[in-house]
């Protein structure tokens, strides 16, 4: 079948252009999420984790991301400490023993995660090892502390939700979230509604995932992000490149009214490739409302094709799921579009393997 002919309402294009079954990966995001809220309720933690004042998410690519979903969603909420998320070798050094360490990882075995270990029980911290296995469950393990078991079901970007779920538990179950299990259900039930009218069986006409996918096929995607929704734009950049193996960019309003616009005014030759999505929360205030509308604007002036997508979830929890499981989607489709296998992420798996030798 020539690419130009491929038929996403046909099964058997995902039959073939999926072996590695990720549509069913993305199809279990309300229920990973679920599980993930509730491995990390069943978790017994000291008492003395309720006196951390500050939180630190610990992790990279795939592991890091539900820590910069919730760092976008705690920024808002009053009963929140700062959350940063770290994605680097050791530990920043303001992290003492009023932090509470995430350290991420779903395999265990990420070597920068792995170094924050040691300095954060020099310093005390009150660490959560948050994984499927490997050498940080057992470091963590042999060091007494809590372990949140991850499911190995799929590679690690697949397990985002679960991870998010299993972090906003223990942040609400630690009095840092105003977050509460009726909050939650209600944004898990928007999203498992969702996933069903983004799914495969649903054809293009009704698809919002499928319809933007062909709209994306052959340019360079710029995901702009705000308020509640600057994380997910970072999300969607990395699975446009893990999934579609495509190059994609990831922009923050208003920040990117004080720089980026200027290139998108200019007269590069390859301005005209850009397909510019912009994320914006209905629950945003007014003035960022605007720069959307602002950006838009200057889009169609530039002739640049751009998608506007405001979430309908009510709630910056739900407007967070709905457009991170559309991005999702939308990077899976776009593979099939192009012919790409959404699995494999060779280059990473090269890079990690040279390292070790
Ligand atoms: O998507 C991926 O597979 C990567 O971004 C990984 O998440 C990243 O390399 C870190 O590995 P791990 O999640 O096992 O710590």
């Amino acid at each position: 079948m020539s690419k130009s002919a491929l038929d996403l309402d046909h099964p058997r294009t995902h039959e073939r252009g999926d072996p590695g079954g990720m549509r069913e990966r993305i199809a279990h995001f309300p229920t990973l999420l679920q599980k993930g809220w509730d491995a990390a309720g069943a978790l017994r933690l000291p008492a003395s984790y309720r006196e951390a004042t500050t939180v630190l998410c610990h992790g990279m690519g795939g592991s890091a991301i539900a820590g910069d979903l919730a760092a976008d969603l705690l920024r808002y909420d009053s009963k929140a400490p700062p959350l940063t998320v770290h994605r680097d070798y050791g530990l920043p050094a303001w992290v003492d023993e009023r932090t509470l360490v995430i350290a991420s990882s779903a395999s265990g075995g990420t070597e920068e995660t792995l170094s924050g270990l040691p300095l954060a029980l020099e310093r005390r911290a009150k660490v959560v090892a948050l994984t499927g296995g490997g050498a940080l469950a057992e470091k963590a393990t042999a060091a007494g502390l809590p372990v949140c078991p991850v499911p190995l079901s799929g590679p690690p970007r697949t397990l985002l939700p679960y991870a998010l779920g299993a972090l906003l538990r223990l942040l609400s179950g630690l009095g840092m979230a105003a977050l509460d299990e009726a909050g939650f259900r209600a944004a898990a039930q928007h999203v498992a509604a969702l996933q069903k009218r983004l799914d495969p069986s649903i054809g293009t006409a009704q698809n919002s995932a499928k319809a933007l996918a062909h709209a994306m096929r052959g340019r360079l995607p710029v995901i702009y992000g705000s308020h509640v929704l600057a994380a997910v734009g970072r999300r969607w950049k990395g699975q446009l490149n893990e999934n579609a193996k495509s190059p994609a960019f990831a922009e923050e309003l208003p920040e990117a009214h004080h720089n980026s616009v200027v290139g998108l005014g200019g007269t590069h030759p390859e301005l005209q490739r850009l397909f510019v999505v912009l994320l914006t929360p209905r629950s945003a205030p007014e003035r960022l409302r605007l720069r959307a509308l602002l950006t838009a604007d200057m889009l169609a002036e530039q002739s640049i094709p751009y998608h506007s997508i405001e979430p309908s979830g009510g709630t910056p929890l739900a407007e967070v799921l709905e457009a991170t499981l559309l991005g999702d989607y939308v990077s899976y489709y776009l593979a099939l579009l192009d012919g790409q296998d959404p699995t494999p992420i060779t280059a990473i798996d090269r890079i990690k393997a040279r390292l070790v030798k």
